[in-house]
């Protein structure tokens, strides 16, 4: 039996397989520019984020209606439980999709179409986080939000993703407090690939709840102090990392020095099609390249519940 967990860092776009690629492009008539399956799979060779970002926007575009996105996200949902998964908070990049002329309320209604089944039909109970592109304005962002409006009863927070570098935090500080007002958790990317910096303004400027990866903290002791004092959430990601070259092999990983200074650590899958793992994968290659005990992965499926948004009695029942 797999460890029951929560999965926080989650990209609903990157859970897209070649195998439904490829079902979704046929359906649609939209032309890959891969012949199949084994060649997409070819070009899933990442030197940084920036070049899996190519990929993984071009191949958002065999996504077009409800029912893509229902698929895509009954997939996942599949997937996950199979993995031990009891709760999801699950991003998607609605600007990703506006771009190309699919709407808000095909992308939110898509997801919802599954989402509002699945505890009953997998046994996970689900939240959707709308994140921003940060390497897009800060106007787009503000005007993604005006966008969501119809469908917050669906979302329960905002994130931040994206190319990270030259895209500080601080430049979405207006749309953040626009969201706090609407009552919208907060999230954001930081410190996966950008510098510490942008954790500390994650969390002073946007005022963040959980910061996603937050794996360059490492540099910082103080501000290791800090998310240790404040117990601040890190939703990391090691296949992640590896694929996208933020540490050189899983052996290296900062996981257990980062355990041993007290973090609130959450193990995630970030992009599973596109990283080699779901949540259950993950778990397992850490534990067996990290050489982490039981009681470490125990603690570390704790946390995940922990930093969720349930609160207290949906996590008990979660568990
Ligand atoms: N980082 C930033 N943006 C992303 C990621 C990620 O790991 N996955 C999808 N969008
Ligand atoms: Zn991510």
């Amino acid at each position: 039996m797999p460890l029951p967990k929560a999965e926080l860092h989650l990209h609903v776009e990157g859970t897209l397989e070649p195998e439904l690629a490829f079902e979704l492009a046929a359906r649609n008539g939209v032309t890959l520019p891969y012949a199949d399956t084994e060649e997409l799979r070819k070009a899933y060779l990442f030197d940084d984020l920036q070049s899996f970002l190519n990929l993984y926007y071009e191949l958002m575009a065999v996504l077009r209606t409800e029912q893509d996105f229902a698929d895509l996200a009954d997939a996942y949902l599949t997937r996950a439980a199979a993995q031990g998964v009891r709760h999801a908070e699950i991003f998607f990049d609605p600007q990703a999709h506006l771009a190309r002329g699919v709407g808000m309320g095909t992308v939110v209604e898509g997801l919802s179409r599954a989402l509002s089944r699945s505890e009953r039909t997998h046994g996970v109970s689900t939240q959707l986080i709308m994140c921003f592109l940060r390497d897009e304005s800060a106007e787009s962002a503000m005007e993604t939000l005006e966008a969501a409006r119809p469908y917050l009863d669906r979302i329960v927070g905002i994130g931040l993703d994206s190319a990270e570098v030259g895209h500080p935090p601080a430049k979405f500080r207006e749309v953040y407090e626009a969201a706090a007002a609407l009552g919208l958790r907060r999230v954001a990317h930081a410190g996966e690939e950008g510098p510490p910096a942008y954790i500390t303004e994650a969390l002073d400027v946007l005022g963040v709840e959980r910061v996603d990866h937050g794996l360059r903290c490492m540099e910082d002791p103080e501000l290791v102090e800090r998310l240790v004092r404040e117990r601040v959430p890190l939703t990391l990601c090691p296949l992640s990392n590896v694929r996208l070259r933020a540490v050189d092999v899983l052996e290296d990983h900062p996981l257990p020095a980062m355990l041993e200074a007290g973090l609130l650590c959450t193990v995630n899958s970030d992009d599973p099609a596109y990283f080699g793992g779901y949540v259950g994968d993950t778990f397992h290659a850490v534990r067996e390249a990290l050489g982490l005990d039981r009681e470490r992965m125990r603690d570390l499926a704790r946390n995940s519940f922990e930093a969720s948004f349930l609160d207290h009695d949906e996590e008990r029942r979660a568990r």
